[in-house]
């Protein structure tokens, strides 16, 4: 656990050069999430591939502190819809973030509980804010690039992802006419 000033070095698409911790999440983990349930099915039967990793230096998970690290978010789609982070609340809903693009090309969904919904596009040298209350999840669009972002919140957010695994994204990203498309995802669930 960091406690003290430091520095590390983040080349543009590169890896960073330290980390406390790194976090790999495969197809796997990424049950009910994508909209054609078939495709998902028979990719996961063939191999349980890995979709995307972050590093993270490890400060204390409270208020004053700020987390922050590098998503590596790998290329490629489940049926028509792009590779994806599962995406989440943070617990603390009144907690914003900050991405900044570093490498390939890709799509923050954002939504509130209320309702509200945005989606914005993230480039390389593109800040992209999250404000308090927005559930977010990144998307790569790119067809043979990673997407890498950098991010910074507050240490006492927490995540929240079960009520997007519930519920999902009221917006999905996928490929149409080759080019990426919003679309209203079929599968969104309005559970309270
Ligand atoms: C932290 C945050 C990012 C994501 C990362 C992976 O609050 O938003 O560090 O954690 O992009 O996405 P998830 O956590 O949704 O699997
Ligand atoms: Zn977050």
């Amino acid at each position: 656990m960091r406690t003290q000033p430091f520095t590390f070095e983040l080349p543009f698409g590169g890896m960073p050069s330290e980390w406390d911790n790194h976090i790999q999440r495969s197809l796997s983990s990424m049950n009910g999430q994508y909209y054609d349930q078939a495709a998902y099915a028979e990719m996961l039967s063939e191999n349980d591939q890995l979709l995307y990793e972050v590093y993270e230096v490890l400060v204390p998970a409270v208020e004053g502190e700020l987390l922050h690290g590098v998503s590596i978010l790998h290329p490629g789609k489940v049926g028509s819809e792009y590779f994806m982070t599962k995406g989440h609340f943070h617990s603390v809903l009144e907690t914003g973030e900050v991405y900044y693009g570093m490498h390939g090309t890709g799509m923050m969904v954002m939504e509130t509980p209320e309702g509200e919904s945005s989606v914005m596009e993230l480039v390389p040298g593109r800040v992209l804010y999250v404000p308090p209350r927005w559930a977010h999840r990144s998307v790569n669009t790119g067809a043979t690039e990673d997407l890498i972002t950098f991010f910074v919140y507050p240490g006492n957010a927490g995540h929240d992802y079960g009520t997007i695994e519930q519920k999902g994204f009221r917006k999905i990203v996928v490929e149409q006419d080759g080019k990426p498309t919003v679309i209203d995802n079929p599968r969104w669930q309005n559970t309270p």
